[in-house]
């Protein structure tokens, strides 16, 4: 990287930690200036300064101090970069000795089924030997709400896992975090790619945009990694394109055409049966997760079990121990003798998959949902409409409704509820357990209600306050469920 040392004699300093957070600057930390979405991180350097931090690097020169005038007497080292993002994630992963280098690192990203195919790929790699970096494991283990960590938090949790004695790390890739440079400098040996559907419109200007923010993780692949691509997907042939010709690739999906597929499938409530083939043999398959999503992520993971050299018997064996993925079509047996299904659903094509899986096992299915504030608005009317095609009872709840009010949300979502089918019987009703309060009384025996939006979370976040919440421990504390969640879940 061209770095460019400004008039600093002494201009290497000992380092003892990187951020672009300048509230994390410690006494010999280097400050990454960043101009972000939101914030121009140079404000914040003469912050850095002050806590202690021995370098800045940044994208402008320390001229005009007007701009960001450096403490008198500061011995900080300046170092100017074309591109602060790609320097943070360079750094960082020199900082902590590229430790993916040493890993088997597996990328995934997908509008939908990142989580859960991570969750997979982590089973089928082994789960003592596999750091699994997911929306899941990173909120319930690290109390980070994101999908994608910041470089430097990455690097440092790759480098700790190697430390660990860990041989593969799985790291679920937002689009954002593509777009942010956030995993530059990460050596993959393996990217997937899930699905691809309307969503995140409100950082993306169209979804074209959104998409090509996508490709960005198979255009970088080395000759050596391997490429699982979802053939059934309709942008598959967008991805193939954009892989390089020298990296392999294993295509998965339903369609014959498909390096790994399954046939003489057996949806049920409590998990998928079927015959998986690869080009390593065919094996049958007993799942636990319902919903042909979830075979459509467990064969991503089949695919990653190939790339990885594990043997088919061993990919089956592991991927039939896995009992479920927190806050995914978790279904549980209700005391009023009807289902309640816990999914994290929260976007237009997950909810209507979702719904139309539940639909073919119950009559009527009651639907609790919401949309999150700051977000995507465009899907808020697209989902109401969803919701009241295939829902026979719809209830308008707060998702995560952050700076927004949510009675606004709600009734962006009730336009489209309401245009597309005027006779659908919906209410809204803001306060979240309310609303599930009041689905679980309409519901009666032999009923579905689906709880949609949250999964696995933790918190309901509002503009002022983030409250502890979970749809799961408010159905316990309820004691709406036959059975607790640490019994088997039921249908
Ligand atoms: N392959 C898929 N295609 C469409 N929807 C899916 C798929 N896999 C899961 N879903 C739905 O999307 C929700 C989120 O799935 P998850 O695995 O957490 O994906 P992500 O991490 O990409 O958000 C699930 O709860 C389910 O409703
Ligand atoms: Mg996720």
């Amino acid at each position: 990287m061209p770095y460019d040392c400004a008039g600093a004699e002494d201009c290497d300093p000992l380092i003892a930690g990187i951020t672009a957070d300048s509230r994390r600057v410690r006494s010999g930390s280097l400050f990454v200036a960043i101009r972000g979405h939101a914030a121009d991180g140079h404000r914040y350097i003469p912050e850095a300064i002050a806590r202690g931090a021995v370098a800045i690097v940044a994208e402008r020169p320390p001229r005009p101090h007007l701009l960001f005038p450096l403490p008198s007497g500061s011995s900080a080292a300046y170092l100017t970069v074309p591109n602060g993002r790609r320097a943070l994630a360079e750094l960082s992963a020199e900082f902590y000795g590229n430790p993916t280098r040493k890993l088997f690192t597996v990328g995934i990203t997908g509008t939908k089924g990142k989580t859960s195919a991570a969750h997979f790929a982590a089973a089928v790699l082994g789960e003592t030997a596999t750091e699994l970096i997911s929306t899941v494991t990173n909120s319930l283990r690290r109390h980070l709400e994101q999908t994608t960590p910041s470089p430097e938090d990455f690097q440092r949790w790759a480098w700790e896992a190697l430390r660990q004695g860990k041989r593969n790390l799985v790291l679920e890739v937002s689009a954002h975090a593509l777009h942010q440079q956030r995993v530059h400098a990460v050596d993959f040996d393996v990217a997937v790619f899930t699905s691809f559907s309307q969503d995140h419109l409100d950082y993306f200007p169209d979804l074209e945009a959104y998409l090509e923010s996508k490709l960005r993780l198979f255009r970088a692949l080395k000759p050596a990694a391997v490429a699982i691509v979802h053939l059934d997907d309709p942008a598959a042939l967008r991805v193939l394109q954009a892989i390089p010709a020298a990296t392999p690739t294993i295509t998965y999906g339903r369609s014959a055409k498909a390096d790994v597929t399954a046939e003489d499938l057996a949806l049920g409530l409590e998990g998928t049966r079927c015959r998986v083939h690869t080009p390593c043999g065919s094996f049958p398959l007993t799942l636990k997760t319902p919903g042909p999503f979830m075979l459509e992520n467990a064969l991503a993971a089949v695919g990653v079990g190939l790339a990885a050299g594990v043997p088919i018997d061993r990919i089956r064996e592991r991927l039939e121990g896995v009992k479920g993925v927190p806050g995914r079509l978790e279904l549980y047996r209700a005391k009023g003798g009807f289902a309640v299904a816990v999914d994290f659903a929260h976007s237009p094509d997950s909810l209507e998959r979702v719904l139309r899986f539940l639909r073919e096992f119950y009559p009527r299915v009651v639907v609790v949902f919401g949309c999150g504030g700051d977000s995507d608005r465009l899907k808020r009317p697209l989902m109401g409409a969803i919701a009241a095609r295939l829902g026979d009872y719809v209830i308008l709840t707060s998702d995560n409704p952050k700076g927004e009010d949510p009675r606004t949300i709600l009734q962006e979502i009730e336009q489209g509820l309401c245009a597309a089918h005027p006779q659908a019987p919906y209410e809204a009703i803001p306060d979240r357990r309310r609303a599930i309060e009041r689905a679980l009384s309409w519901a009666g025996p032999g009923d579905c209600v689906l709880i949609a939006g949250k999964g696995h979370e933790r918190y309901q976040l509002f503009r002022d306050r983030s409250v502890p919440f979970n749809d799961l421990e408010f159905l316990v504390k309820l004691g709406a469920l036959e059975r607790g969640p640490d019994g088997a879940p039921a249908a």
